[in-house]
């Protein structure tokens, strides 16, 4: 398998259906629009639909129909967590996924709009799976329920006891000498929340059972804690240019990250350590997908 070629095979893919469900720029609020569009555009690595898309086809899926929406829904959200995330009250950067921020670019009423409307458009994308549901064919009400499950994932897994939550500790935590398992708890949610949610949604619209669901969340749990040790390095050792977002930033806001608590070598191992945690859990499923496992090997590596 050429990996690269896959890679870019696949952000094809995500970033067609991305394209069919944003919403059109047009009424007199088209400015909300725009800005919505300005931060999803600007790019991004996909790994949250990848993560979603690739475990989809672990468990068999093939008609990504019912996906596609949740597809979208998932990067609306990251999105919106990153409009937010940039903002002065929170992490204060002026540059994300090589641009100015959104906030910079449409002022900071536009961009907690934006991300406001990112958040609600990701759950309207996302109810629109039951739109093709076949209503006279046998396995309805199984769809009706699927769909249903996805959504509490997804909101589950974005909200207080997610990613929201996550970004409260991380605020609070601003200052402080936190411990690992604080820290953990941090990453768990702020980070590993949404990676969770794709790799569940995606596994559960394919059919997986309630125990490999939740072999998938604890898979899914330790990708985002490698990926958010991952950032906290890339933080401190790579470039602007490099990331497309400033690096340095955790440190301007004093940040409790394992930067905070650990060398750059130990943290390295932590990053590897999780991740094989996570391999050998994959491994455990009866199921395979060569290219799902060579991109949680990457992860551990990525330079952005
Ligand atoms: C950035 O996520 C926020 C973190 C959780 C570290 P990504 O590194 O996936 O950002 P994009 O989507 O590629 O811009
Ligand atoms: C943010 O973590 C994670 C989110 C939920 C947005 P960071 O604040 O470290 O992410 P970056 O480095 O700004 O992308
Ligand atoms: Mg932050
Ligand atoms: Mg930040
Ligand atoms: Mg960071």
């Amino acid at each position: 398998m050429n990996f690269e070629q896959e890679l870019d095979k696949r952000i094809i893919e995500i970033e067609k259906v991305l394209m069919d469900y944003l919403p059109k720029q047009e009424g007199y609020y088209k400015t909300v629009i725009e800005a919505m569009s300005y931060s999803i555009l600007a790019g991004g690595k996909r790994i949250r639909p990848m993560l979603m898309l690739e475990s989809f086809r672990l468990f068999g899926g093939k008609d990504t129909v019912l996906l596609n929406p949740f597809l979208a829904a998932i990067e609306m959200i990251h999105t919106y967590s990153l409009v937010h995330d940039d903002l002065p009250a929170m992490d204060n950067d002026e540059y994300r996924r090589g641009r100015k921020t959104t906030h910079i670019v449409y002022g900071e009423a536009m961009a907690i709009l934006a991300g406001d409307g990112l958040l609600t458009y990701a759950f309207e994308t996302a109810a629109g799976a039951y739109d093709f549901i076949d209503d006279s064919s046998d396995d309805a009400l199984s769809m009706y329920k699927k769909i249903s499950s996805a959504i509490r994932i997804l909101a589950n897994k974005s909200g207080i006891h997610g990613m929201i939550g996550g970004q409260v500790i991380d605020i609070e935590s601003e200052g402080q000498l936190a411990t690992k398992d604080r820290i953990n708890t941090m990453y768990k949610l702020k980070t590993a929340g949404l990676i969770e949610a794709s790799m569940m949604i995606g596994a559960s619209l394919a059919g997986a059972s309630e125990k490999e669901l939740a072999i998938i969340e604890s898979i899914a749990g330790d990708i985002g804690l490698a990926f958010q040790i991952r950032d906290d390095i890339l933080d401190v050792t790579s470039s602007d240019e490099v990331l497309g977002k400033p690096v340095n930033s955790d440190e301007k806001n004093d940040k409790s990250t394992y930067m905070a608590i650990m060398n750059l070598e130990d943290a390295a191992k932590e990053v590897a350590y999780v991740t094989d945690r996570a391999r050998k859990a994959y491994r455990s499923l009866s199921y395979r997908n060569d290219f799902l496992e060579a991109l949680i090997v990457k992860l551990m590596n990525r330079e952005k």
